[in-house]
């Protein structure tokens, strides 16, 4: 291996190129991953975070670098399949060349820092987009098969103004006058902009993974622990929610869509221009009908099925359900010929089992999937009874076929 260094085959090769082509080849390689790297908004969706901005930084930078290494590879290969092609006539071997000490340890050299400098800046990357800001807003996450839930909670510093408490029922304002939450339930994540969120994360079953593309910011959702995830908005808008790990046969329901009609289905992200929009057009409103429900069974019941993880699943067209995994709930009031294959003998009772007891009987065609809604508050998956005598009521009004 130790030949000595300017072997006549070595200086064969690089006699014909003059340093004129070894600078435009440099020019080229520079220029050419700088304008690869201007890809970047093209390549990934509309930045919408802090975060993103830092995420998209790092990535540009590395598709400048993979972009120059690419073009200088695929050049090299290029420029030896044409001007070391074998001419007619050439039966002859290529020159013998023993290693070149000095090319070894540029080669890996070069490497080596490159790697090294991607790694502290991605490490610094990962450092900010990890910090958990103390100003920020929290929302409680729930994967369930097939949905996301967020929840939010209120005390009395985040009440509506001019509030009613006279119309707030007693246990509600009994929470309340103790200090502690109150809390509700919305299938859509709303902040405003400049905001930072922290996100706690939970699932009921199996493993899921929350993904806000437009935020960069994804993080796995584990069975037995909270994980958490922060970002910060930095311009309004509606951002696609996706679970990004299969979690069975609706997985794909639990991304945000939009309907033929152009309305919102499933996880979104809503952030809103300011405060005091969020507020007034989602919090308020929201929190309101938590604190002033209405008397009407039919009217509670359409509002209480609602903070429950049904939609991801099932098709409900007075509330722009569009699910498949579930059965069809249009027109479930009427489907009698399921009382005499469970024996119950009424609809409301087959109702109220179907909530409590899915997998008792399942409606031909569909598999074991849902939730058990348990009575008592200490089990997973609370559904008191009041909740269920009011959503067994409204879909009691879900007629025709
Ligand atoms: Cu949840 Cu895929």
């Amino acid at each position: 291996m130790n030949l000595p260094k300017s072997s006549h085959n070595q200086t064969q090769g690089s006699a014909g190129i003059s340093l004129v082509w070894v600078i435009a080849g440099g020019v080229i390689i520079v220029v050419g991953g700088f304008l690869i790297s201007l890809l970047t908004p093209a390549i990934l969706p509309r930045a919408g975070s802090a975060q993103s901005v830092l995420i998209d930084n790092l990535f540009q930078v590395m598709l400048f670098i993979s972009g120059a290494i690419f073009i200088l590879v695929e050049g090299l290969l290029l420029l030896s399949v044409l001007r070391y092609r074998a001419r007619k006539g050439d039966r002859g071997d290529g020159p013998p060349i023993y290693g070149n000490a000095t090319l070894e340890l540029v080669w890996t050299l070069i490497p080596a820092i490159i790697v090294a400098v991607l790694s502290i800046y991605s490490f610094v990357v990962w450092s900010q987009i990890e910090t958990r800001p103390d100003n920020a807003q929290e929302v409680g996450v729930v994967g369930q098969r097939f949905a996301w839930t967020f929840n939010y909670e209120a005390t009395t510093d985040d009440l509506p103004p001019n509030m009613d408490m006279s119309r707030v029922p007693e246990d509600i304002a009994a929470t309340l006058n103790n200090g502690e939450a109150i809390s509700f339930s919305y299938p859509q994540l709303h902040t405003w902009v400049n905001q930072p969120v922290t996100v706690s994360m939970e699932t009921q079953d199996v493993i899921h993974s929350f993904w806000i593309p437009g935020m960069r910011m994804k993080q796995d959702v584990l069975s037995g622990r909270v994980t958490t995830m922060s970002f910060t908005p930095i311009e309004s808008g509606v951002f696609r929610i996706v679970c990004a790990e299969l979690c069975g046969g609706g997985h794909g329901e639990m991304a945000g869509r939009v309907t033929e009609d152009g309305d919102l289905a499933g996880a979104w992200l809503i952030v809103h221009a300011s405060e005091q929009e969020y507020l007034e057009q989602f919090y308020y409103p929201e929190l309101e009908k938590i604190l002033y429900p209405p008397e009407d069974p039919v009217l509670l019941g359409r509002q209480e099925i609602q903070n429950y993880p049904c939609s991801g699943c099932h098709t409900l067209s007075d509330l722009g359900w569009t699910g498949t995994t579930g059965p069809i709930l249009d027109g479930v009031a009427s489907r009698t010929a399921r009382l005499d294959a469970t024996g119950f003998a009424t609809m409301s009772e087959y109702l109220h089992d179907s909530i409590r007891q899915p997998g008792a009987y399942l409606v031909p065609g569909f598999n074991n999937l849902m939730l058990q809604f348990n009575p008592e508050p200490d089990h997973a998956n609370y559904m008191p009874d009041s909740d269920l005598d009011a959503i067994v009521a409204y879909l009691l009004t879900q007629t025709g076929n």
